[in-house]
């Protein structure tokens, strides 16, 4: 949440954070500013809404100094509005800060600054950073950063100008993320990689209480107290095309069309021989003997993924396993201990509740295994084990590619498990793998029918209310499919386990209500049926999805998507592809704003 980048060289600086900005948008959109240096004085330009409209102001008047910081923001503190975007800056003007994160203890300190006859133009907790700044100014920036840490309470990456030191940019992280990018003869900071993607591969990941000081020749990196520290480069191996949208009109879409590719990726970086192999993990049979319980957690999309899991571990490992949403989790006194393997799965790697979970976790003894797609996350780096994803970047705010390669690596690592425990024979797990290695081309098969998908969306697409109803593996695609749908069309929807509507969701059910049945699993095929015989009796108009040896349910139901024949356990891959497109689809035929749906982020950086 919030994206943040800077820049100092020889290069326009107002060039270099406009394109970063319009990489980090998906971190946040509700405002964007920048500030630059130019003869020893800080200008600042900011704008509430989409980045256009701050472009459109600098294309008027542009800030000319080779020195900045910009800010794409995602509203906590203070509603979206021009003098609550960043960067915020002292009244003086000396000192200019952009942020991600939340400053706890803003109030406290807002009031001290106050007496100080400190006067704030804004309602956000970021712009105390810039007064205390200023408050505490020795004339050296770096140590008075150094000493304005120790008193915010909370997360915070900064992003910090100086009009005294011109020729400096100090960053810091604290639980938000930012990494720093060495160029030749310029340097950056960002909140993520695709900001600067274009301008250099090579970067410092830095870590919590770590203070970065840029000139346009040198980055130092040093601690809290100011002691420097020696860093790794890590060389990203994305290449930046994989950030563009090449020639789709949304990340979104382009991100469905990767999903086989993906998916192969995800697959084959951990294949051996037919089979599974995670070399990777440091967690081994010895140690697996002393767990004894197994929990999932994570958020939104990533949650549905941790279903899954759970569905497969207790198939394949028969190992019983919780899965809990991570703002639940690390609020309820949960059961943890040296027994506990915690698994979290997040695509950015950077979700606050999840980091907070892991925290927790690992407190109290746990071992901590982490699924993400983002290499050098900050889940990543805390974790003891960790299995990327593979997934290329993903830019659109709704998940799409992540979530597959998510279902996928939660299939091999039940696998693994239940290999490692003896409950799943050689021979199983060899099948599970065959099963896994077909999905790319059943997503293939599904991403052809999107005429049918799109032209349905066409129809249909004033409908208020959209239901989503299935049966084991089948509920977890319906919870994601109606995720998907309200997160990017704003049409409200419900999934539902097809058993329980008769326990109270059947009276929602009209006169053309469109229900969604999600039909792929054999063993509650017939239940399935009852259940769409129920709704169909009080006037749903009912859509079902099945695989091809029940193409003929279309004399019960009203339309009918097929995927081909397969393993019922992986039709959960195929099958969302379908849900993804008709969300995209109904949200493009009402004008939403797809890649970038209103009051979300893509990075979920704050609690
Ligand atoms: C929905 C979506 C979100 C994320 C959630 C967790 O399409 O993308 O629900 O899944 O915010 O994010 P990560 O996976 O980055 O931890």
């Amino acid at each position: 949440m919030c994206g943040i980048v800077g820049y100092i060289g020889d290069k326009q600086a107002q060039d270099v954070l406009i394109e970063g900005l319009s990489r980090l948008e998906y971190r946040g959109y509700d405002s964007a500013g920048i500030a630059t240096i130019e003869n020893n004085v800080i200008r600042v330009e900011k704008k509430k809404g989409r980045l256009k409209n701050l472009e459109d102001v600098l294309a008027k008047e542009a800030l000319t100094g080779r020195t900045g910081i910009g800010h794409t923001r995602w509203a906590t503190h203070g509603v979206p509005s021009d003098e609550n975007a960043h960067p915020h800056y002292s009244v003086n003007k000396e000192i200019a800060v952009v942020h991600n994160g939340i400053i706890e203890n803003y109030m406290v300190l807002k009031e001290e600054l106050k007496a100080q006859g400190h006067v704030f133009v804004s309602e956000t907790d970021t712009e105390v950073i810039a007064h205390l700044i200023n408050e505490n100014y020795t004339g050296d920036i770096v140590e008075t950063v150094q000493k304005v840490m120790k008193k915010l309470k909370g997360s915070y990456a900064l992003g910090i100008l100086c009009a005294k030191e011109p020729e400096k940019i100090v960053a810091v992280r604290k639980d938000s993320p930012l990494i720093v990018g060495l160029g030749d003869g310029e340097n950056f900071i960002a909140s993520d990689i695709p900001a600067i993607l274009n301008f250099t591969r090579e970067v410092y990941l830095l870590d919590n209480g770590e203070i970065a000081v840029l000139t346009k020749d040198d980055i130092q990196i040093l601690n809290i107290n100011g002691e420097a520290i020696k860093k790794e480069i890590f060389v990203v191996d994305w290449n930046p095309g994989a950030a563009e949208k090449g020639g789709y009109d949304h990340f979104m879409m382009k991100e469905m069309v990767e999903q086989p590719k993906a998916m192969m990726e995800a697959l084959l970086s951990r294949c051996c021989e037919n089979s599974e192999s995670f070399g990777e993990l440091k967690l081994n049979a010895a140690m697996m003997e002393n767990i004894n319980r197994i929990q999932i957690v994570a958020c939104g999309t990533a949650f549905h993924a941790g279903m899954v899991g759970k569905y497969y571990f207790e198939k394949f490992a028969r190992i019983s396993v919780e899965t809990e949403a991570a703002s639940e989790y690390r609020y309820k006194n949960p059961i943890v201990d040296e027994n506990t393997l915690l698994i979290v799965i997040s695509q950015s790697g950077e979700t606050a509740d999840t980091l907070a979970a892991i925290r927790l976790a690992k407190e109290c003894g746990a071992w901590v295994l982490a699924v993400t797609n983002v290499v050098g996350s900050s889940i990543a780096r805390e974790a003891d084990d960790v299995i990327y994803t593979n997934a290329g970047p993903e830019i659109a705010v709704a998940s799409t590619k992540a979530y597959v390669t998510q279902i996928g690596c939660m299939m091999l690592l039940a696998a693994y498990m239940g290999r490692l425990n003896g409950k799943l024979k050689e021979a199983d797990s060899t099948r599970i793998f065959r099963n896994l290695m077909m999905t790319p081309g059943l997503i293939e098969k599904v991403l052809d029918t999107k005429e049918t998908i799109k032209a349905f969306a066409d129809k249909n697409y004033r409908i208020n209310d959209l239901f989503y109803i299935g049966r084991g593996l089948d509920l977890y695609t319906c919870m994601e499919g109606s995720l998907k749908l309200k997160e990017i069309s704003y049409i409200h929807s419900e999934s539902y386990a097809a058993g329980e509507l008769k326990h109270g969701p059947l009276a929602l059910i009209e006169e053309g209500t469109i229900v969604i049945a999600v039909c792929t699993q054999e063993n509650v095929f017939e239940k399935m049926l009852s259940n769409i015989k129920e709704v169909k009796a009080r006037g749903a108009h009912v859509l079902a999805i099945v695989q091809e040896a029940h193409r003929d349910i279309a004399s019960e139901v009203d339309e009918v998507w097929v995927i081909p024949e397969m393993d019922d356990d992986i039709t959960a891959i195929p099958t969302i592809v379908y849900l993804q497109l008709l969300a995209y689809y109904l949200a493009v035929a009402r004008g939403c704003d797809v890649d970038k749906p209103k009051n979300l982020a893509k990075s979920v950086t704050v609690e």
